[in-house]
């Protein structure tokens, strides 16, 4: 069966968009172990968190937190640096996904360049693996960069959806031929074989054509799903607390 694991980095987003300089504060929410149990008991079968260089949204404590208290294996997604290698040391977690990370993007942009830094991401992918994790490579769509994540030991690629998520018509459909080709050749070789970027309710279902997938990644359009479903009872619990006023 597919598995399903969900990012919620963006739960921290919105606890860092007014507590990113008070998170010891009683009053820190969204609480991101919460939003992990919560995860847990809608059936993820894993959860990710990306610590990036800027601390954006998820904070360092946070993964050890949900690492401790979740019960679920932790995918661990960070960038090739010394910082986020010792940290990934420090809290050993089930799987990793090495991504490339930009100061100025909005999201992870585009794939790892794989075939382009061999020598470097092998020796971060031996180091990860020593700690016992199983290590993937955030890769666009290409045999190159498939077949050099297997040269470099990796033991899984995500393929990045997202130039699929945002095309439409012909150019989607080469998107989801793409995808394919790469899913079917990381199998050939042995890589375990997962997908993630921009994957929502209504696109989801135009994946299932893609052979050999173990994993989606989701983030985005669950967290936003997760504040629309939740509304409606967010407001009625405070509209009954306003009831008590009776001065
Ligand atoms: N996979 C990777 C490697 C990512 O960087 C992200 C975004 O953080 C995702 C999956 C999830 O993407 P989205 O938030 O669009 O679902």
């Amino acid at each position: 069966m597919l598995k399903l694991g969900v990012n919620i980095d963006h739960v921290a987003t919105l606890r860092q968009a007014r507590y990113a300089t008070m998170l010891e504060s009683k009053n820190a929410e969204p609480d991101i172990v919460m939003s992990a149990m919560a995860a847990k008991r809608g059936g993820a079968d894993s959860i990710t968190m990306h610590v990036r260089g800027d601390r954006r949204h998820v904070q360092e404590a946070d993964v050890f937190r949900v690492k401790d208290a979740c019960g679920l294996p932790i995918n661990f997604e960070m960038a090739s640096t010394a910082e986020m290698v010792a940290m990934a040391q420090r809290l050993r977690p089930e799987f990793i996904c090495l991504v490339p990370e930009n100061r100025q993007e909005i999201t992870t942009e585009g794939g790892l360049d794989v075939s382009g830094q061999k020598e470097t991401l092998l020796s971060t992918v031996g180091a990860l693996k020593d700690g016992g994790s199983k290590v993937s490579m955030f890769i666009d769509p290409a045999e190159e960069q498939v077949r050099a994540s297997r040269d470099i030991g990796a033991d899984m690629v995500e393929l990045h959806t997202g130039s699929f998520a945002n095309s439409e018509g012909v150019v989607r459909r080469e998107e989801l031929a793409r995808l394919t080709g790469a899913a079917r050749i990381g199998s050939q070789l042995g890589l375990g074989v997962n997908a993630g970027h921009g994957i929502n309710y209504t696109n989801i279902e135009e994946l299932f054509e893609i052979p050999h997938l173990v994993e989606l990644n989701i983030g985005h359009s669950i967290v936003s799903r997760a504040i629309m479903t939740g509304m409606e009872q967010a407001v009625r619990e405070m509209a009954e607390i306003m009831a008590r006023y009776t001065v």
